[in-house]
């Protein structure tokens, strides 16, 4: 297949539905030391031993520090119309209260470039990269980083105001919270069921303190946040309740306290003694409107109750897994987005903000062959159809991701991009899978003229 298919009568077919790439500032950039920028937890947490898969880090990553030129004409060679790319928090404000001219100006550079090239940008605040320096005051166990990143949210909207078309001010909370400061798998690297609790309740409510400043700011543009989802599924009829669990705590607990303004009894129930201090008034800080909402989908979960009466993930052997271990579901993108339809009655217009799969692809004389890639993304596209044709409001579809990059503890082993990236040479390469997105943009392009 060298072209994704889009049924014919698709919303995905008309220019108003917006289809873009995705990346993220610490996966690409390098230039780690460059441009007064100072280090953020993932730089701390690199270097320890044992953290990331054959000891890599983003020192360099894909260079786009200084080959960001090339990357946006790239992307707009694809024929995408959007887009959507992270700043890192350490190069705005490398110390605490100090704004710096240069890191806003380099990202002013790259906003530039991709209007002057017909893209509209996306950008999202926080992708995981918390200065040390806050760390180091306990992170977002304390819940002064909350107001530290509205300080941030101010800087950077203050500076780029409504040249940013699509504001987002956190991206996966779930995963910053839970895999960095509850199981210790990510930066900084933190254990214990309360501090991740904790940790997730201040990211919310930075969001909610940031959201009212986006506004001000830039009252044109759009104002959401993004949340990673997986949908559950029971192993057996007795396992419903597993899967429910799986789902309030996966992605109930972050968008109810946005949208329903609370969070979900079930999680409040079963975490009672690892709640965080939630004080009045924070719930109706962060439940301000949001213009839309970002999810990112990758796969799905099949949970059950074990003989001890926990929760476990059973993996579906008869399943087709990524290489990274992900079973391959498109029907899990529709279901979640019916259950999200049906969950909030106010569910503003959702992006699809990731989706995409990892592979250890080689380039072999220039083509790189991602057969795998190539039908997952026909997959996942025709689920957004499909979840269009049931009722869902759904505007945009993003790729994850433009090209391969650190994928965090997993390093550069696990390739999500659909262009190859050569680390020795930083050659960049369209896989299959580039081709085919820019076969259907073409042909999209066409039609709408
Ligand atoms: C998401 C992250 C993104 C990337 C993909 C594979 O959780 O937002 O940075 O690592 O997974």
């Amino acid at each position: 297949m060298n072209k994704y298919q889009l049924p014919s009568d698709s919303k995905l077919r008309s220019k108003e539905f917006v289809f873009g790439v995705a990346t993220s500032a610490y996966q690409i950039e390098g230039g780690v030391k460059e441009g007064g920028r100072t280090p953020s937890i993932w730089d701390t947490f690199c270097k320890k031993p044992g953290k990331v898969d054959n000891g890599d880090s983003g020192d360099v990553a894909c260079d786009h520090y200084h080959l960001w030129k090339q990357d946006i004409e790239m992307i707009q060679g694809l024929g995408v119309d959007a887009y959507r790319l992270s700043i890192a928090w350490p190069r705005i404000l490398p110390q605490d209260g100090v704004v710096n001219q240069e890191g806003l100006e380099f990202y002013g550079e790259i906003i530039k470039e991709c209007h002057a090239r017909g893209l509209k940008v996306y950008v999202t605040l926080y992708h995981w990269d918390l200065p040390q320096y806050l760390e180091d005051k306990g992170g977002w166990l304390n819940r002064e980083t909350s107001y530290k990143f509205a300080e941030y949210a101010e800087a950077v909207s203050q500076y780029f105001g409504d040249t940013i078309d699509v504001y987002t001010t956190l991206n996966e909370p779930f995963v910053s919270a839970f895999l960095g400061y509850r199981w210790g798998e990510h930066a900084p690297g933190i254990k214990g069921e309360r501090e991740g609790y904790l940790a997730s309740h201040h990211l919310m409510l930075g969001h909610g303190l940031a959201m009212p400043i986006l506004r001000k700011n830039a009252p044109n543009a759009k104002h959401g946040v993004v949340f990673n989802a997986t949908p559950a599924y029971p192993f057996t009829e007795q396992d419903q309740a597993a899967a429910d669990y799986c789902e309030a705590e996966n992605y109930h607990w972050f968008i109810d306290p946005v949208l329903k303004g609370e969070y979900p009894q079930l999680v409040l129930d079963r975490q009672a003694s690892n709640l965080p201090m939630i004080l009045e008034g924070d719930l109706d800080i962060i439940s301000a409107p949001v213009d839309y909402i970002g999810i990112n989908y990758y796969t799905r979960n099949v949970a059950r109750f074990n003989e001890n009466g926990d929760i476990e993930s059973v993996k579906q052997t008869d399943a087709e897994h990524t290489y990274i271990g992900w079973e391959i579901n498109p029907q899990g993108l529709t279901d979640l987005m019916v259950r999200l339809n049906e969950r909030y009655d106010n569910l503003p217009p959702i992006y699809i903000t990731e989706n995409g799969a990892a592979g250890n692809d080689e380039c072999v004389n220039g083509v790189v062959e991602d057969e795998q890639r190539v039908r997952y993304f026909q997959g996942h596209i025709e689920a957004v159809h499909n979840a269009v044709e049931a009722g869902v409001k759904i505007d945009g579809y993003f790729a994850w991701s433009l090209m391969d990059n650190f994928e965090w503890a997993f390093g550069y082993c696990q390739r999500f991009g659909i262009v190859h990236v050569d680390y020795q040479t930083q050659k960049r390469t369209l896989k299959q899978s580039a081709i085919a997105y820019r076969n259907m943009l073409q042909e999209r392009a066409e039609e709408n003229r």
